[in-house]
């Protein structure tokens, strides 16, 4: 059998298609004391889709996703891209497969110092032996790709947080890579720039053909962008399907979650809602007290 096959896919498929999908996370664990934020997590991830990861503040989406790229070891499972293990992988090969993903962190993380074209270069500069013309050309076509053509030559403190955010990305597919991950882009933006950044991750999918890993709580961006969506809770993927499947799931964690429901499975609101009901409770107690 060979890997297509092995892998599900059929002698139909088209030729020189690869064989791997594009991220394959198989029992993924890992815990920080007793917190199990990573329990035994598997699934895989096909090229030129987006992926939305969603889930409540502190269920482990930024762990997986630094354990997606390699920065943080888990305590046992794995983590293929494009079919390399990146944990068992030689430095070389690590280098490598780094070169293959972009990541646009909640801060965009520009450097002050530089201006938007020189954060931009930087990555290009330090990872491949291009000559300064090339280098400047991809700047520009990257720039221009996040609508930022414009402001090439400002300093990160004299843009505002959604040209920063488009900047970080240009950075992030500054060498043209296969995977594109974004932890909560839409983090303290207006509902416009939401639109802007959601329209540019589409896009870059279908454009470039990247494959889109975005995690984020906006209900309005999940229904955008996603092809699947994924919903972390406990340490587990408790739901993945489609934004359809989403809107109908009838998974009551889902349900909250996508409701915004103060009550419900999902722990959190629950201790808030049980503080509520105490002080309310205790207050009622107090007016009701008497005969
Ligand atoms: N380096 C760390 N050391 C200890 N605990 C951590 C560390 N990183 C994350 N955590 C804990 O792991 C859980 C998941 O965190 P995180 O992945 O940041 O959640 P999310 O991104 O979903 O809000 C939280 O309880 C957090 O406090
Ligand atoms: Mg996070």
């Amino acid at each position: 059998m060979n890997d297509a096959a092995a892998m599900g896919g059929t002698d139909r498929e088209a030729p020189g298609r690869a064989p791997h999908p594009a991220i394959s996370v198989r029992n993924l664990c890992k815990a920080y004391g007793d917190n199990r934020v990573l329990d035994n997590m598997s699934f895989d991830l096909e090229r030129g889709r987006v992926y939305v990861v969603m889930g409540p503040s502190g269920c482990g989406k930024s762990t997986l996703l630094r354990h997606m790229i390699g920065a943080e070891e888990p305590d046992s499972g794995q983590v293929l891209i494009d079919g390399l293990d990146i944990q068992s992988a030689n430095r070389r090969q690590r280098e490598d497969a780094k070169r293959k993903y972009g990541v646009l962190f909640q801060s965009a993380a520009l450097l002050n110092g530089l201006t938007v074209a020189q954060n931009v270069a930087l990555p290009i500069a330090r990872h491949t032996d291009l000559p300064r013309s090339t280098i400047d050309l991809m700047v520009k076509l990257k720039l221009e790709l996040v609508g930022m053509g414009g402001a090439a030559d400002k300093y990160p403190y004299e843009i505002s947080g959604g040209m920063k955010k488009r900047a970080g990305l240009a950075r992030a597919i500054a060498l043209d890579p296969a995977i594109v991950f974004y932890d909560e882009p839409s983090a303290g933006l207006d509902p416009v720039m939401i639109g802007v950044i959601d329209k540019l991750i589409r896009d870059l999918t279908g454009k470039l053909g990247i494959t889109s890993v975005v995690i984020t709580h906006e209900m309005p961006s999940i229904f955008r962008i996603a092809d699947e969506v994924m919903m972390l809770y406990g340490g587990k993927i408790t739901f993945r399907g489609t934004p359809e499947d989403l809107r109908n799931s009838t998974i009551p964690l889902v349900r909250q979650f996508i409701n915004g429901d103060p009550e419900g499975p999902i722990n959190a609101p629950r201790q808030l809602a049980d503080l509520s009901e105490r002080l309310i409770g205790a207050s009622r107690r107090k007016e009701g007290a008497g005969p």
